[in-house]
């Protein structure tokens, strides 16, 4: 499990336009984030492109939502699930 720090105890909140989306390859790489992907997580398009997605993971977040995620994916379902992620600065945002 990748921890990743600093974080704070501060929230990003999303306007209700706000739409975050990435695409990943079958390993979990990040190959796609639109623009509000990039602007509220903090790190720049570089910093993500290629990167495993655990770049965003919050140490909050329960080992078990992503086992079930994988799961999921792997069986050729769809996960839907509230996640916390942690910015660059170590904010953090759900989506
Ligand atoms: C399409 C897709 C989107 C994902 N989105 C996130 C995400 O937003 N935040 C996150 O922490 N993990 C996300 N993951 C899961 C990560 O790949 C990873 O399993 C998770 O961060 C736990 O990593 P760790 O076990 O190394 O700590 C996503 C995976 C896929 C395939």
């Amino acid at each position: 499990m990748r921890i990743n720090t600093p974080v704070t105890d501060r929230e990003v909140e999303l306007s209700v336009d706000t739409m975050i989306v990435s695409k990943t390859d079958t390993k979990g790489r990040i190959t796609y984030i639109n623009r509000d992907f990039i602007d509220i997580s903090g790190f720049t398009e570089a910093e993500l492109m290629g990167q495993p997605h655990n770049i965003v993971r919050h140490p909050d977040m329960p080992p078990e939502a992503f086992d079930d995620l994988w799961k999921c994916l792997k069986a050729g379902r769809p996960w839907i699930g509230m996640v916390k992620n942690r910015c660059k600065n170590g904010d953090y945002y759900c989506a």
